[in-house]
């Protein structure tokens, strides 16, 4: 069985190259969805990550840890991205966005919607 074939979705220790196991053997996996990342470490927990959160979730509708409704986008919350002084940092795919505010996190979905 390959998750990612039949759900369109690799759960994110998939996504990172460890193996799945399936009738073929281990088969390695890229994500299918877009993967957004919200540091949740106290740095950005302060400088407003659950705004930031909140703000995502309305936009993807989706909580933590889910996935959108229409497949797209996969939200996590994480620790530790790297960027304390510049919190609330968030990652949306391979790009990392510091100093996130509300207005910037529309601009962001607005763009990767484009
Ligand atoms: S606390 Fe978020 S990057 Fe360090």
């Amino acid at each position: 069985m390959n998750c990612q074939a039949e759900t369109g979705y690799a759960p994110t220790s998939l996504q990172h190259g460890f193996p799945a196991c399936g009738e073929d053997g281990p088969a390695y996996v890229e994500p299918m969805t877009h993967v957004v990342k919200v540091c949740f470490c106290p740095s950005c927990y302060v400088r407003g990550a659950a705004r930031i959160l909140n703000v995502i979730t309305g936009i993807l509708g989706t909580g933590a840890g889910e996935i959108s409704e229409n497949g797209s986008y996969t939200l996590e919350t994480v620790k530790r991205l790297g960027g304390c002084r510049s919190g609330p940092v968030i990652v949306v795919d391979d790009e990392y966005h510091f100093d996130v505010t509300i207005q910037k996190v529309r601009e962001i979905f607005r763009r990767s919607e484009e």
